[in-house]
Parts: C-alpha cells; sequence; structure tokens
C-alpha cells in the first residue's frame, strides 16, 4: 500500500490512536489523523512531523453528526475517497455496577458504539469507492465473553469496566454484522471488516497502567488495515491471531 491510499484514523491525537498513524504513516499511506480537537490534532501532527512523518488532522468528533459529515465532505474533497477506516476513538469510565444507571451507560455507548456506526454510515460512500478498502474496529480483551467468565480471571474480576465491555461486545458484533453484509452485497464484497484488541497498553484511558507501549498496541490494528485481499473478514484479532468471541 502506497501514498495513493487513504487512511483515516478516528481518535489518534494520543494513545493507540497516534500510534496506528505513525505505523501507517510510516508504511507510506496517506493518514487522516483523526482528532476531535483541532488544536490536539495539529500538535499531534506536528510532533509526527519533528520525526519527518507527514501526516494531515482532520477534525472529527464521532458523537457529533456534523462534525462527522464535515470530515466525510473534506476527504471527498480532498481525496475522493477513502480506503482505510481505523476507528480506534473510545472512552472508559469506570463504575460499579451496582452503581450504574442507564444514563450512565450512554457516553460510553455514545463513542465506543453510535460513533462506530456513525462514522462507518458517513464513509461508506467513500469506501464503496475504494478498489480494496478496510475497516478496522477497536475492541478490547474485555469484550471476549471466554474471558469474563473464566473462573478467577482478571476480566471476571473488574467489575468497574462493566459498561466499556459491553461496549466493546456491541462492536465485535458490530464487526461480524458488518462484514456479513458487505461480503454478500457485490457492491461492497471490496470492504474488509475487522476488530482487533491491542492488549493491555499503557495510554491515558488506564492511568497509563497497561503493561504494552502503544507501538506494540497498534500493531494488530496496522496489519488488518493493510491486509492484502487474501485477509479474512468479520473477524477478532489480537497481534498473534485470531481472538475468541
Ligand atoms: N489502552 C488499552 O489498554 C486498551 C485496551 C483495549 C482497547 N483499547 C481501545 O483502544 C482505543 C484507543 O484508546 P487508548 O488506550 O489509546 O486511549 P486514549 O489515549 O485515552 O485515547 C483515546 C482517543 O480517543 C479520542 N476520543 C475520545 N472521545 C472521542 C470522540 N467523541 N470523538 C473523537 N475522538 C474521541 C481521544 O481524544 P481526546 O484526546 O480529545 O480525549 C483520544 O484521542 C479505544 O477504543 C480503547 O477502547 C485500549
Amino acid at each position: 500500500m502506497l501514498a495513493d491510499t487513504i487512511a483515516l484514523v478516528t481518535g489518534a491525537n494520543k494513545g493507540l490512536g497516534l500510534a496506528t498513524a505513525r505505523q501507517l504513516a510510516e508504511r507510506g499511506l496517506t493518514v487522516l489523523l483523526g482528532s476531535r480537537d483541532a488544536d490536539r490534532g495539529a500538535q499531534a501532527a506536528a510532533t509526527l512531523a519533528t520525526d519527518g512523518i507527514k501526516v494531515r488532522p482532520v477534525r472529527i468528533d464521532v458523537t457529533d453528526d456534523a462534525s462527522v459529515r464535515q470530515a466525510a465532505e473534506l476527504i471527498e474533497r480532498e481525496h475522493g475517497r477513502l480506503d482505510v477506516l481505523v476507528n480506534n476513538a473510545g472512552v472508559l469510565r469506570r463504575k460499579a455496577p451496582t452503581e450504574v444507571t442507564a444514563d450512565d451507560l450512554r457516553p460510553e455507548f455514545e463513542t465506543n458504539v453510535f460513533g462506530v456506526v456513525r462514522v462507518v454510515h458517513a464513509m461508506l460512500p467513500l469506501l464503496r469507492r475504494s478498489k480494496a478498502a478496510r475497516i478496522v474496529n477497536v475492541s478490547s480483551d474485555s469484550a471476549v465473553f471466554a474471558k469474563a467468565t473464566e473462573d478467577g480471571s482478571m476480566f471476571a474480576r473488574s467489575h468497574d469496566s462493566f459498561a466499556y465491555s459491553a461496549t466493546k461486545a456491541a462492536v465485535n458484533m458490530l464487526t461480524v454484522k458488518y462484514a456479513n453484509a458487505f461480503a454478500d452485497d457485490p457492491e461492497l464484497a471490496h470492504i474488509k471488516v475487522n476488530a482487533v484488541t491491542p492488549g493491555y497498553v499503557a495510554t491515558d484511558l488506564n492511568g497509563f497502567k497497561g503493561a504494552r507501549s502503544t507501538d506494540e498496541g497498534a500493531r494488530a490494528a496496522v496489519y488488518w488495515a493493510t491486509v492484502g485481499d487474501d485477509g479474512g473478514t468479520g473477524g477478532f484479532y489480537d497481534e498473534s491471531g485470531r481472538m475468541p468471541w
């Protein structure tokens, strides 16, 4: 994949999104660095520029219809299509299940789930025009039922990720449903959709407690963002391979 491959990474002003944007640009893709705050996006692009990596900051708040529409219009104007979409923007708000109200769930679902659908829906006309489009949804180990139900596992004990884990499980199902629908439509069959988990990565999201670096965590997203036509669709992967659901 070369400079004529246009990639958008949401939530790329820091953390895993920034590392993903960096690695995609290092591979020669034209990278649109999504940030909900224009200044933070410009700052992140400037940081990459000091390492000789050129990306284009694009303002996109995945919870805001107008912002997402404007980002799609900008990409349409400047590139006419989109080849790679990494739905990376995400939030985690810790609260025990016994305390969580229905309203508490809304911000995480708005960003992590509705945000994915909002962006995919807005970008679909642009992805349609790609020869080989890739969508990568950034999910989480905490969405894995096999882990959450395993006696004594840290995922069975992390009660305060109640809402977050539910959002990422929803993202996994959206991934499968998009992948199946696209695969069955001759006009969309060129769009592969996969979910990835970065592992436990040191970022703002977890107070930098994660054991892995953002460069390590970004690898699965970068792999599936640039996978060839022989790569699968509708799967869930970490850096080492297929994840259980
Ligand atoms: N870190 C981990 O161990 C881990 C594990 C599994 C999955 N993940 C997933 O990896 C992704 C990236 O997280 P991270 O760990 O890199 O966290 P992070 O450093 O907190 O980065 C999150 C990014 O999402 C952006 N964002 C939040 N709300 C947004 C919105 N409404 N519109 C656009 N952007 C928005 C943030 O922008 P602001 O700077 O403006 O807030 C930031 O750029 C998330 O989907 C997360 O769930 C992380």
